[in-house]
């Protein structure tokens, strides 16, 4: 058989990068994505992958991103995050820009691009990486919340219109996870980001790696459809148990 060709998206950090070098080390070879190339590249060497830059937001960068992979088994949509906190009543509208952009519309374009590889594979797997925020709203997260919310119904939509197609669709939905998501949600404020994993064991990258593994090692006709995973010491977003 031959090696499976799995994309992820977001591969510059976190997530994304913890899901690659997982795949890789599972036998696929590894398209990652991201704007910034240098860490892409660096990524790439280590795992005998392929960088290529992207930019989710923009129909060119998407276009020239997918033209460019010549077959696709797995594609992991990972590119996301969120801008600020904030009420309803004070909402910045380029920070819900940036977040709808990104995430919403981002895995719209190259789920689009990449869907007739998925179903020419002959068992296509798509991974959305949403979040508890895809499932509960909460106060001053309603730019992140309602993005979330939109990226898992066009995800879940999928599912249905996709029946009969060899594709299957998985949603991880994660609490807390450790990364540089926080560092961008306060622009690189690091003692506030450090304030959300305080006091808690957070979950880490490779957590969710490893599920995005078992996910695509399982045989073709099971389809894990929800995952939604979370530290122990958070119930929901925003109730945590804190130490100290
Ligand atoms: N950390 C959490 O607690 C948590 C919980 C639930 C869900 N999630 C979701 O998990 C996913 C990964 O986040 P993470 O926690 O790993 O955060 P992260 O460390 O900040 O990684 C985010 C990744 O997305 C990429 N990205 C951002 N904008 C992009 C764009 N316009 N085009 C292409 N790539 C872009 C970034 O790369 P460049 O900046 O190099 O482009 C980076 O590789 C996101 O969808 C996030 O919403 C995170």
């Amino acid at each position: 058989m031959s090696t499976r060709t799995a994309v992820v998206t977001g591969a510059s950090s976190g997530i994304g990068e913890a899901t690659a070098r997982h795949l890789a080390s599972q036998g696929c070879h590894v398209y990652i994505g991201a704007r910034r190339i240098d860490r892409l590249r660096k990524l790439a060497d280590e795992i005998g992958g392929t960088a290529l830059e992207l930019d989710v937001t923009s129909e060119d960068s998407v276009r020239a991103f997918t033209d460019a992979i010549p077959r696709v088994d797995v594609l992991v949509n990972n590119a996301g995050g969120a801008k600020g906190l904030a009420p309803v009543a004070e909402a910045d509208l380029d920070d819900w820009r940036w977040m709808w952009e990104t995430n919403v519309l981002g895995t719209l374009r190259v789920t689009k691009a990449l869907l007739p590889k998925l179903i020419d594979s002959g068992d296509g797997l798509i991974v959305t990486i949403t979040s508890v925020a895809a499932f509960h709203a909460y106060d001053n997260g309603s730019g992140y919340t309602s993005a979330k919310h939109a990226q898992a119904v066009l995800h879940r939509t999928l599912r249905g219109e996709l029946l009969g197609k060899p594709v299957r669709l998985t949603e991880i939905a994660p609490g807390a996870v450790e990364t540089e998501f926080s560092l961008v949600r306060f622009d690189g404020d690091q003692e506030r980001a450090d304030q959300v994993y305080a006091g808690i064991d957070p979950l880490v990258a490779q957590d969710i790696a490893e599920i995005v593994g078992f996910v695509a090692s399982r045989p073709p006709h099971v389809n894990l459809d929800q995952i939604i995973v979370a530290p122990r010491d958070q119930a929901a977003p925003g109730r945590f148990a804190r130490r100290g």
